[in-house]
């Protein structure tokens, strides 16, 4: 997206709704519910035109894109109650577009739906109580959102039951089951295959890297904490992402194009898969964040390179410990938190385990399911 297109002398806004369209060059920018901009080509628009001229009532498509022309203009865009009348020269069409439906499809988006967030987030991390979202829509509507744009939430009252974890999963999609089985338990074991089930402390991390695909949400279900310690914190990946890109160009760049292995083994189970620590998209948005040092392999890459990379991922862990980045769960029995896995990371101090118990069940899940359930439920609110 190229947001720094100049101005076109012919563009033409007319705002009296907080949602604005207006033309940049050859891009069209529209200014979302959010407050955030989005860049789309002006033919790209065109051809989303959904008029009984260019769409016919069976919802195909009767535009013929052989008839768009490189002098395609945007001669006028008003917007009145969410909805943009846009009039393009040279051939004067008359298109119609809902501005919501139109910022839900703009390619590429992730924009508005991912709001960063740094320690203040404590106190403030999308909550619910479970009898609350499982007997009312728009409250599971709330909270899912929630955990879109945030990437965690926090729900409360969720009874204190075997297996509960993944019954909550389901109130929006499906459960991921691997080979730890459809859920599993994180207390301190004797002799344990996983550093999760001692009483030592986690640095924040993302989960099962080790997998391809990786479970991109996990849920922790808290069934009895009176241990002394073993508070959780989580970190926006994102957000630390993002000041690595600013402190050192060179070394994000190094950490999204080398990759690194992750393994898991256990009597049962040989697990790998390899992916840089920053996966990007086409736009050189993150997409995604993996690391967690416990499965990384010694990583394999030219010596050159090696230097720069372990600067950027000492830096990388560094920002992870930095409290101003850490927002801490405590949770009580009944409490359970949710995170995107490929971006939000997850950690917990370590705790006494002769004082007291502490008892986590977790599940995987997958955030397609919650954005689909985000997505139904809107249909109908
Ligand atoms: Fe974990």
């Amino acid at each position: 997206m190229d947001v720094n297109a100049p101005a076109d002398p012919t563009s033409t806004t007319v705002a009296d709704d907080p949602m604005r369209l207006s033309q940049r060059g050859q891009l069209v920018e529209l200014i979302g519910s959010d407050g955030d901009a989005i860049h789309f080509s002006t033919v790209w628009l065109r051809d989303m035109c959904s008029c009984p001229e260019c769409v016919h009532p069976s919802g195909q498509r009767l535009i013929d894109p052989a008839g768009f022309t490189d002098e395609l203009v945007v001669v006028e865009a008003r917007v009145e109650a969410g909805v943009a009348t846009v009039r393009w020269g040279p051939d004067g069409h008359t298109s119609q577009y809902v501005l919501a439906e139109l910022e839900a499809v703009a390619p590429p988006h992730t924009g508005g739906a991912r709001q960063p967030w740094a320690a203040e987030l404590a106190g403030h991390i999308p909550a619910a109580r479970h009898d609350a979202i499982a007997g009312d829509d728009s409250e599971l509507h709330r909270w899912l959102s929630g955990v879109e744009h945030r990437g965690v939430g926090v729900l409360h009252g969720v009874p204190i039951a075997d297996g509960e974890v993944a019954r909550v999963a389901e109130l929006f999609g499906h459960v991921r089951v691997t080979n730890y089985g459809r859920y599993f338990d994180v207390r301190t074991q004797i002799d344990p295959a996983n550093l999760a089930n001692t009483s030592l402390a986690l640095g924040p991390h993302t989960d099962n890297p080790y997998r391809d695909p990786v479970p991109t949400m996990q849920l922790l279900h808290c069934l009895s904490s009176s241990a002394t310690g073993g508070e959780n914190v989580v970190v926006d990946g994102f957000r630390v992402a993002e000041q690595i890109r600013a402190d050192d160009p060179a070394g994000f760049a190094a950490l999204a194009d080398c990759d690194v292995t992750f393994t898991y083994s256990d009597a049962h189970t040989h697990l790998a898969a390899t992916r840089p620590i920053l996966e990007l998209d086409r736009t050189g948005q993150v997409r995604a964040v993996c690391f967690n040092s416990r499965s990384m392999l010694p990583p394999v890459m030219a010596t050159d390179t090696q230097a720069l990379w372990y600067s950027a991922y000492r830096h990388f862990a560094r920002l992870l410990a930095d409290p101003g980045f850490q927002a801490r769960i405590v949770l009580t029995p009944g409490d359970l938190f949710i995170v995107d896995n490929r971006r939000v990371l997850h950690g917990r101090t370590g705790y006494s385990a002769g004082d007291g118990n502490r008892h986590l069940q977790g599940c995987y899940a997958d955030i397609d399911g919650l954005r689909s359930k985000i997505a139904v439920l809107a249909r109908t609110l």
